[in-house]
């Protein structure tokens, strides 16, 4: 089971050392335009693998990905401190049509993954440029937004995020929805939890708990430059449910054909993830204001990538 990886820097690495620790595939092969930085973080990445697991760890060129049956795509741009994901567009835009015009002939079975910012219209151009079947094309989307939700969440209710089952929809940015509708503690509406717990969800929680979702983004970009870990980790568990063919339901992005009437469009919304890649979609019940806001972030990101020339 081999897994590519392109794009070295941090988001590409961190992926890959969480793969490597996780030992779920027998290779990882990291791409780099700058070969130098592939080679070193591998070599860094491979010095972890012993006390871990056995994984292979190794810098390639783009014929080394024949045969993965995943490839991560994290080439491209970060933001800046104060930029937003959408501001990224143009050039990742530019850089994954290089990238994929390298990747499709040697790879044309392999599931693509998408890391690169602004990661719903990156999806979005992915498959339109690749060709390939929507559900073979996944951005990591609002994976990462899903478990800050569920980490805040777990914290305010003094219970593991694991057993808090919430999600976070639409864009990987700015207007992302928290469907607090849906959530639940275990398997108890999250209202009624948060109250036989007594830590009420005041709409003071909930509004503190959005804003640092929404923002957790900036808030680490403002401190240490540039996020890593959590997505590395959340490349990494999307990894998992395809090569092991989990059929986990996980928060990720994909072409959608109807999204509170938006027309294809990549969007996150909870899906079953599997060898195939997306085997299905789960339209979670929303309520009225989640559904607008919904709607609101599909249509922002269906304008956006029809207003991009490739
Ligand atoms: C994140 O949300 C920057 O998209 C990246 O951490």
């Amino acid at each position: 089971m081999k897994v590519g990886i392109v794009g070295a820097g941090m988001v590409g690495s961190s992926a890959g050392y969480a793969l490597a620790l996780m030992g779920i595939v027998s290779e990882i092969i990291l791409i780099d335009q700058n070969e130098a930085l592939a080679v070193a973080q591998a070599e860094d990445i491979a010095h972890a693998v012993p006390f871990m697991s056995s994984t292979l760890v190794n810098a390639g060129d783009y014929t080394d990905l024949a045969g993965a049956s995943v490839i991560i795509l994290a080439a491209g741009v970060s933001q800046k401190p104060g930029e937003s994901r959408l501001a990224l567009l143009e050039r990742n835009a530019a850089v994954f049509k290089v990238v994929l015009d390298r990747v499709l002939p040697v790879a044309p079975d392999a599931i693509l993954l998408i890391a690169s910012n602004p990661v719903d219209i990156m999806t979005q151009i992915t498959t339109r440029l690749s060709g390939l079947p929507a559900h073979r094309v996944i951005g990591s989307g609002t994976i990462l937004d899903t478990a800050r939700f569920r980490s805040l969440v777990g914290r305010h209710l003094g219970i593991s995020p694991q057993s808090v089952h919430a999600y976070v929809l639409g864009e990987h940015g700015d207007s992302e929805v928290l469907a607090w509708s849906s959530a639940c503690a275990g398997s108890v509406p999250l209202t009624s939890f948060a109250a036989q717990v007594g830590s009420p969800l005041t709409q003071d929680v909930r509004a503190t708990i959005d804003h640092a979702v929404r923002n957790a983004a900036y808030k680490i970009i403002a401190g240490k430059g540039s996020t890593y870990y959590g997505i590395g980790a959340g490349l990494a568990r999307i990894v998992k449910a395809i090569v092991h063919d989990q059929r986990d339901v996980l928060s990720v992005s994909m072409v959608t054909a109807d999204a509170t009437g938006v027309q294809d469009v990549a969007l996150s919304i909870p899906r079953v993830i599997g060898a195939e890649g997306v085997v299905a979609d789960l339209f979670p019940v929303l309520d009225d204001e989640e559904t607008r806001a919904l709607h609101r972030s599909a249509s922002i990101l269906k304008e956006r990538a029809d207003a991009i020339a490739l």
